[in-house]
């Protein structure tokens, strides 16, 4: 069953965060609804434009509502990741989607606000719900100030200013986090004190962490054992979900984990057969691993469980 993110948060709030995963392409979808129904989780399908473009939007459409029908229980959300406003207003008009994103975020503060209120209002009238995004992620390199790192992080007053007048319905902040397998530097982390000045000013109201994969550092080994190079990956660790959560996180999104899950299992099952040319031998690994992380991944972020309960409040 697809459902708003709004739903999901309200159940979530406070306690524990949703998961929201991108996906690309069959296997991952398989994966991902097998390991949320094993651990009985609500889950966020995240789709990126490059998602949209890999091969064909129309294409991961048919596979999430095929996957609803291969496993009807699930209760999920179905939600643009990073979306320009075009894009935003595509994914409105196809009526497929539960939410968007609009990342604004690299404009100026007023062009955010301005560009962010457009996208809701659309939303708002299709039925859909808005995150917006306030601050910067991105590498937090080693010679940089902390003052000039502390910049970038969201400001509490201005995330209330900005909920005010675009009227989102999520935000996603920053909080020392950044995208993909190459987090922190030196002994950065996550900024809880940023994050409880937010909530202080929005009680509440749903927070997103994006750039949260943990990079196992054991998954990084088996990688470059089988030959491949990833030199200095880290990630956040994910015992600090719950704390997140507790302070008004109710969204994490992981994307770079399952890559590292596809990476792994693709590149051990080729050295360890090098004579293999059955793509369905090393997919058909992948899906039960990934579908064995999405569960490990829920019970951190405390989703674990929770569907009945989820299903119950949107019955009542
Ligand atoms: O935040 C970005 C997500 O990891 C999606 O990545 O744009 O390469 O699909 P992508
Ligand atoms: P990771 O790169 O840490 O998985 O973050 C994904 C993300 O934020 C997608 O929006
Ligand atoms: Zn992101």
């Amino acid at each position: 069953m697809i459902v708003t993110t709004k739903k999901l948060f309200e159940a979530a709030y406070g306690n524990y965060a949703i998961g929201a995963y991108n996906i690309n392409n069959l296997e991952q979808t398989m994966g991902l609804f097998q390991g949320n129904l094993d651990s009985q989780a609500p889950f966020i399908i995240q789709i990126s434009k490059g998602a949209r473009s890999y091969t064909h939007k129309t294409m991961l459409e048919g596979l999430i509502r095929s996957a609803e029908e291969v496993f009807p229980e699930a209760i999920f959300a179905v939600h643009l990741d990073h979306g320009d406003e075009q894009t935003c207003y595509d994914c409105i008009e196809s009526g497929f989607y539960s939410s968007v994103m609009i990342d604004a975020s690299h404009e100026p503060f007023e062009e955010n606000i301005a560009i962010t209120r457009r996208v809701v209002e659309a939303a708002h009238a299709r039925g859909l719900v808005v995150e917006a995004e306030l601050g910067m992620l991105g590498g937090v390199e080693e010679h940089i100030s902390v003052a000039e790192a502390d910049a970038k992080l969201t400001n509490p007053d201005q995330a209330l200013e900005f909920v005010e007048r675009t009227g989102c319905d999520s935000l996603a902040v920053a909080i020392g986090t950044s995208h993909g397998a190459y987090k922190f530097s030196g002994s950065q982390a996550l900024r809880f004190d940023v994050l409880e000045e937010i909530q202080k000013r929005l009680p509440g109201f749903p927070l997103v962490m994006h750039g949260s994969s943990s990079v196992p550092q054991e998954e990084v080994e088996r990688i470059n054992a089988a030959g491949g190079k990833l030199h200095g990956a880290k990630g956040v660790d994910a015992n600090q979900f719950k704390r997140a959560a507790q302070l008004g996180v109710t969204k994490i999104n992981i994307d770079t984990d399952g890559r590292l899950v596809w990476t792994r299992v693709h590149r051990e099952y080729f050295l360890e057969h090098p004579e293999n040319i059955d793509l369905r031998k090393p997919g058909k690994i992948f899906m039960a691993e990934y579908a064995r992380f999405i569960a490990a991944k829920n019970e951190k972020l405390g989703s674990a469980g929770q569907l009945e309960h989820v299903r119950k409040l949107l019955s009542d």
